[in-house]
């Protein structure tokens, strides 16, 4: 297993030039933008923008950096080495296509969009700039998904066989009637597909009765392309406060890795043996057990690509492929059809 450790948040001087980065967005999640930003010691945050005049200066003065609401301002001061877009999941689209436009590398939010034909429009813009656009599915990072990921590729599972994901908590309601598909569980259809390989077909049972107009639970069967099956079950009627809100499993001919909560454990067991291989964070391991620290792992990855001119570790167009899943959930769940992908 490599060393992964919290070069994280590197506190050592920096041996590269310092990176200019700026936060788009000043909600709960846009803290751990900032934050994630200040930490290091290789960037160096520039600025946040936000709407609200007081709440952007507020967040400016925690993390000692300037605040902006105007995005063009913020560009024209600044001139960043990156800009991170972290708005509420419905007013993605515009304020990401202004800054594709503008030709600033970007780390974007999930979900990229709701839309598939936005999501096209943004990827393609991005495209045609040959610009540095990347999506944040942290859950990647997490070291239990690491070192699953690592088992599978090594071939410790065998064939894959099934796979089941099951997510969710309190609802996190928003204008769209399938929110808790395209935002939340986006993590679960990419998180599937990064490890199971591609999904081919879909067939929802969508529930509706507790936000009715709003699908805020779903089980959904899937087929991977390599033949293997799975289930994903993605809700808002539960409570994050519950042990084992978050359950990942992939099933193969000869193992099986269960990983629990996203940080907090993974097993990993050969078939016909009582005795199975557990990792969970040691006693001074915080950095391992931090959910927040998954994103801190994915922003040091992120870096290093930039920094090399390479293409980001996760790119948008994963964010875009998650939606066109969704989609096809969707239509499954409209129509009460098997749909393909
Ligand atoms: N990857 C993860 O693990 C993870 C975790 C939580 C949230 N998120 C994502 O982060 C994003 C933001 O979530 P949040 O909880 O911070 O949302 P939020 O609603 O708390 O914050 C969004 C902020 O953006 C501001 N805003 C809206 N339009 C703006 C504009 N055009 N310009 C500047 N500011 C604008 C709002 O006033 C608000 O302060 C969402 O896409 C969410 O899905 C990701």
């Amino acid at each position: 297993m490599p060393e992964f450790r919290p070069s994280a948040a590197p506190r050592t001087p920096p041996t590269a030039p310092v990176l200019k980065v700026a936060v788009v967005g000043t909600g709960g999640w846009g803290e751990q933008h900032a934050r994630v930003f200040t930490d290091r010691t290789d960037t160096e945050l520039v600025g946040v923008v936000g709407r609200d005049p007081d709440r952007t200066a507020a967040r400016a003065a925690a993390y000692r950096t300037t605040p902006f609401t105007d995005v063009d301002a913020m560009l024209e001061a600044t001139s960043p080495d990156l800009v991170t877009v972290c708005l509420p999941n419905e007013a993605h689209f515009a304020p990401t296509l202004h800054l594709v436009e503008r030709g600033v590398p970007l780390l974007v939010e999930k979900p990229l969009v709701f839309d598939l034909a936005e999501a096209d429009a943004l990827v393609s813009a991005a495209g045609r700039r040959g610009l540095f656009f990347a999506i944040d599915l942290n859950h990647r990072y997490a070291e239990p998904v690491r070192r699953l990921k690592e088992a599978i590729d090594a071939g410790r599972l065998g064939d894959l066989v099934f796979a089941t994901w099951r997510f969710g908590g309190e609802p996190n309601l928003g204008g769209s009637r399938h929110a808790n598909l395209i935002e939340t569980q986006v993590h679960g259809l990419d998180m599937l597909e990064h490890l199971c390989g591609p999904i081919a077909s879909v067939m929802s049972q969508p529930y509706d009765r507790s936000h009715p107009g709003t699908v805020t639970t779903l089980a959904v069967a899937l087929e991977f392309a390599s033949g293997a099956v799975g289930t994903l079950l993605g809700t808002y009627d539960s409570s994050y406060a519950y042990p084992g809100t978050h359950l990942l499993e992939v099933n193969g001919t000869q193992g099986r890795g269960l990983v629990e909560d996203t940080v907090r454990r993974l097993t990993l067991s050969r078939a016909g043996d009582d005795v199975a291989e557990v990792w969970q964070a040691g006693y001074f391991d915080d950095e391992a057990r931090n959910f927040h620290g998954t994103f801190d792992r994915y922003v040091d990855d992120l870096l290093r690509a930039l920094r090399a001119g390479g293409p980001p570790p996760v790119p948008a167009s994963a964010g875009r492929r998650a939606l066109q899943v969704a989609h096809a959930i969707i239509r499954s769940g409209d129509e009460g059809i098997r749909v393909e992908v």
